[in-house]
């Protein structure tokens, strides 16, 4: 199985399991939400990265890495749901159709999310007949990058302040889940998960500063959903602060640096391939690049 259907399948799996897999009785709506906010997919790039890595480093239980992948696929994809809400970013599209409250309703999209956080560690868990160390270390690593002090939660939080610290910010909203995704492949396939932190880090800050050119340079048709935003939430970004030929520069430096970060393992040219590749994808063309953007 090519690397993209294992993908598919897991989170397919998964979300079977949240609909009750048939066998007991399910709210309809909540059940037909949950596969709404995870299929058709996005980029996948979170989980892409996570089985790169679990596969550089053996990959010799399968089972668990394609569960922290479809986890890990799970918990982005409910950020985003909540993300979306009138009480955050208030967006009407994503991923190209309705936001999950325009397409069902507001009680339905925060259940939505907090189911798919919730099934995101109960797939882990099913695992742990496989290796219960690794399943124990997986969850650990997954809270820490999800909620409170250093993931998700934090990243969304900080747009509460007044003053917001623009590095923790970005680590924590964005680059949390890239830092899973890495040490997350690296534990599911019995391996540390320290080593793999810098990896992650990088390809994540590379990753926000891609997504604030897009944000500035793309159409909403283009990108399946609003843009201008960081502009119309008064957000710090990359843009603003650099402007697009110095973002763009930033971009490749991160980059750069990422593939120099890869920790030694069996399958590192590989990886450093797919980081070279995904280099080559996040960095945006400017499409509609008006001239006081630039
Ligand atoms: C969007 O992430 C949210 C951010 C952290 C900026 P992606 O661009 O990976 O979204 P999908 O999954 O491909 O839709
Ligand atoms: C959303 O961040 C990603 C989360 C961590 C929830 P943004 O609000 O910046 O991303 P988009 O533009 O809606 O995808
Ligand atoms: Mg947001
Ligand atoms: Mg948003």
């Amino acid at each position: 199985m090519g690397l993209n259907s294992r993908i598919e399948t897991a989170i397919s799996n998964a979300i079977s399991v949240g609909q009750g897999g048939g066998q007991r009785a399910v709210p309809p709506k909540l059940a037909s939400g949950l596969h709404y906010a995870t299929a058709p997919g996005g980029a996948r790039i979170r989980p892409t990265i996570l089985m790169s890595v679990a596969m550089a480093c053996g990959d010799d239980k399968p089972m668990i890495s394609d569960a922290a992948a479809a986890a890990l696929e799970l918990i982005h994809c409910a950020s985003l749901v909540h993300d979306d809400l009138p009480c955050f970013d208030d967006a009407d599209v994503r991923r190209g159709k309705p936001t999950v409250h325009k397409a069902y309703s507001e009680p339905l999209a925060v259940l939505t999310g907090d189911s798919l956080i919730v099934l995101a560690f109960e797939i882990l868990a099913r695992e742990s007949s496989h290796s219960a160390e690794r399943v124990a270390q997986l969850i650990l690593t997954l809270s820490q990058r999800t909620g409170m002090p250093g993931g998700i939660c934090a990243g969304q939080g900080w747009e509460s302040e007044d003053e917001i610290d623009l590095s923790a910010y970005h680590q924590a909203k964005t680059g949390a889940l890239f830092i899973a995704a890495t040490q997350m492949g690296a534990v599911a396939a019995g391996q540390e998960a320290e080593p793999w932190f810098e990896l992650g880090a990088r390809i994540g800050e590379a990753f926000q500063v891609a997504d604030d050119l897009r944000d500035a340079l793309y159409d909403a048709d283009t990108l399946g959903k609003p843009v201008g935003q960081d502009d119309l939430h008064g957000r710090p970004n990359a843009v603003a602060l650099l402007g697009v030929q110095g973002a763009t520069s930033r971009l490749k430096d991160i980059l750069g640096g990422a593939i120099a970060s890869i920790p030694s393992c069996e399958g590192e040219a590989q990886l450093a391939e797919m980081v070279r590749m995904y280099a080559e994808r996040l960095t945006p063309v400017a499409p509609n690049v008006s001239a006081s953007r630039v």
